[in-house]
């Protein structure tokens, strides 16, 4: 008689956007009855960034907690890949699922060292911004793993490119999708709007966190004269939701935040979600919410010189503006007086369904020892200039900080 043997899978996460986008694949994985631990490296702690959305999605305790909190990258690294290592040895997982850019991600890069196969999923986004630490999480986590799962056609694209070999890319769509179908009457039904006192497109929702951006006066000091500027020529409240690092350069530049733009808390996902949903504008640095706001048919102007979501330019559903005021304004300008009906290139709400039914169909494969001879081979030569082709805003000169 065969004996049935199950994976043992490992789900690792660390930061706000994890708990997010891999709440559809525990809850797919509950749904099958998988044998799965989650380990959270602790990253995020605050409770607006952490427990607030451990409660609003019910999602499951971790199993393990590494404590890794705030720090320089290499702390943060040589924290994680040290604790992490330990609880791999611990429990022996057959598969490692690693989600998108963030430090967490590399977390993937410890079980394939121990010979533990890794799932990558969002593959193949690449912004070819060598100065976010991002982009190298990417390309590394893209290297090392067994089974790369992608969003679109273009990060498929991005992998073959790079010679990674074709059976181990999955294009399955996006987890973000199957996260907003499955909270859209939690996310409609929630009374944020009521509470901040604004009404269906009377506001822009700004976003901003990255380091090169917030981290550096010239560029932190163009974006809040950027929304006076959108708050004086729309009439419309600014809602900004910020981020810890960003009130903590505002406060240490000594920058002036005017009347009409309203700082707060980060908000849960419902409620923020529900004020994307319904703003005039999205003006962000973030990568999830011009997503989101391509799937709302919400217009966005993205306040970075790269994008690793180019499919929402391609779209038309987002401008990557940079961050000079005259191409801020100018990109709203663009953004809001277009037709919203753009294509959605997310494809449907069954990314987890998809990733789970490929890992199934390769479970002896997962089962056996890993086989080391499909590492990348760069079988054509690429041009980097054809890709950032994809988001580049004619309008912007490189590396402009204004
Ligand atoms: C991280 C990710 C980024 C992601 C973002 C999502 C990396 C390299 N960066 O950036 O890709 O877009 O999360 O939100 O992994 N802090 C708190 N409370 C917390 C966590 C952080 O106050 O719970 C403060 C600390 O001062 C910390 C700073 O925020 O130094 C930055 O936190 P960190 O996790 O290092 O980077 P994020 O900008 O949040
Ligand atoms: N988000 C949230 N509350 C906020 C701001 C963002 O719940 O105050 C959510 C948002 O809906 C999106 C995700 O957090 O799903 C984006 O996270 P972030 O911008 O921090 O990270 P990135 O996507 O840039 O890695």
């Amino acid at each position: 008689m065969e004996v049935e043997l199950s994976v043992k899978y490992m789900i690792v996460l660390g930061i706000r956007p994890d708990i997010i986008n891999l709440h559809p694949i525990v809850k797919e994985m509950e749904r099958r009855n998988c044998n799965y631990t989650i380990v959270h490296t602790g990253q995020h702690y605050s409770y607006f960034f952490d427990k607030l959305f451990f409660e609003q999605l019910n999602f499951p305790k971790p199993d393990y907690h590494l404590k890794v909190g705030s720090g320089t990258q290499a702390q943060q690294l040589a924290s994680m890949v040290e604790r992490f290592e330990k609880v791999l040895v611990k429990e022996k997982p057959d598969l490692v699922f690693s989600f998108s850019d963030a430090n967490p991600a590399l977390s993937g890069i410890v079980a394939s060292k121990m010979g533990i196969k890794v799932a990558h999923l969002e593959a193949g986004m690449r912004s070819y911004d060598w100065r976010m630490p991002e982009e190298k999480n990417r390309r590394l986590m893209d290297s090392i793993s067994d089974y790369l799962f992608t969003p679109t056609s273009g990060t498929k694209q991005n992998l073959l490119d790079e010679g990674i070999a074709p059976h181990k890319i999955f294009q399955v769509g996006k987890l973000i999708m199957d996260v907003l179908h499955n909270f859209r009457s939690q996310i409609d039904n929630n009374d944020i709007m009521d509470r901040l006192g604004v009404e269906k497109k009377e506001y822009f929702l700004v976003t901003a966190h990255r380091p090169e951006n917030v981290g550096i006066r010239a560029p932190l000091r163009n974006i809040l004269e950027s929304l006076d500027e959108l708050y004086k020529i729309y009439g419309k409240k600014v809602i900004f939701p910020i981020h810890p690092r960003t009130r903590a350069s505002i406060k240490s530049f000594r920058l002036r935040v005017s009347d009409g733009i309203e700082l707060m808390d980060p908000l849960g996902f419902l409620e923020f979600s529900k004020l994307e949903k319904n703003a005039f504008c999205c003006v962000t640095d973030s990568g999830t919410v011009q997503e989101d706001s391509c799937i709302f048919r919400v217009p966005c102007v993205t306040m970075r010189i790269s994008t690793e979501r180019s499919e929402t330019v391609q779209v038309g559903s987002n401008i990557v503006a940079g961050l000079n005021k005259k191409y801020i304004i100018e990109a709203v300008r663009i953004m809001v007086n277009k037709r919203t009906n753009w294509k959605n290139p997310y494809g449907k709400p069954e990314c987890a369904k998809k990733t789970m039914d490929v890992l199934e169909k390769h479970k002896k494969e997962i089962l056996s020892p890993k086989t080391w001879w499909d590492s990348p081979k760069i079988k054509k030569s690429y041009s980097i200039s054809s890709y950032v082709n994809k988001w580049k805003n004619p309008l912007m000169p490189d590396n402009t900080f204004g």
